[in-house]
């Protein structure tokens, strides 16, 4: 089975992501999606963005929308609680770009937040929906240490058990 692993990252987040997942699959290749090969080379593809305003980035967007009838797994990283209602939302939205794939499996994880986009947050009226508040400081002190080692582990151990899942229904 080919198998690439693309993925999109502005800060570096989920970049490291696709490093734990490659460490795992040394037969897949692994490319930023500035250089990713045609889709249709592939019969699965580890796609990775990082969430952008609720949704996969505009980067990762503009390759998801080329990919037609292959399987994806798909792995992302954002500052909220991966266990949120935002983070199921986003990632619906992602998996909305790529209608015509089976999505095998899954990865979110917490990524620290750009520090240019705190002073940008912290220098806004305290009237403004994205001053910030106990709640959103509390999350970027939460997010500041991810991607961490734990979440780098758990990353390989999913590409493994989705290559295996991959392997057994294709
Ligand atoms: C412009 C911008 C918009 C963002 N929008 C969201 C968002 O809607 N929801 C969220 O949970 N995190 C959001 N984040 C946080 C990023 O998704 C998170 O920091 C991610 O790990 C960045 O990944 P990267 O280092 O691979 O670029 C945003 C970050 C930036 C810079």
């Amino acid at each position: 089975m080919k198998v690439s692993i693309i993925v999109s990252s502005k800060t570096g987040n989920t970049r490291k992501i696709a490093e734990a997942i490659y460490k795992e699959l040394p037969d897949a290749e692994l490319y930023n999606v500035e250089n990713a090969p045609e889709p249709t080379e592939y019969d699965l593809i580890f796609m990775g963005f990082w969430v952008d305003k609720g949704t996969a980035d505009a980067k990762a967007k503009e390759y998801m929308q080329t990919i037609k009838s292959t399987h994806i797994a798909l792995f992302g990283t954002l500052g909220a609680d991966p266990d949120s209602q935002h983070a199921q939302d986003s990632l619906k939205k992602a998996a909305m770009l790529v209608p015509d794939c089976q999505i095998i499996d899954h990865f979110l994880c917490q990524g620290a937040i750009d520090p240019a986009l705190i002073k940008w947050m912290c220098e806004l009226p305290d009237n403004h929906p994205h001053a910030p508040n106990a709640e959103r400081r509390k999350r970027w002190q939460d997010a500041s240490t991810h991607p961490d080692m734990s979440d780098c582990h758990n990353a390989s151990n999913w590409a493994v058990a989705t290559l295996e899942k991959a392997n057994s229904t294709l």
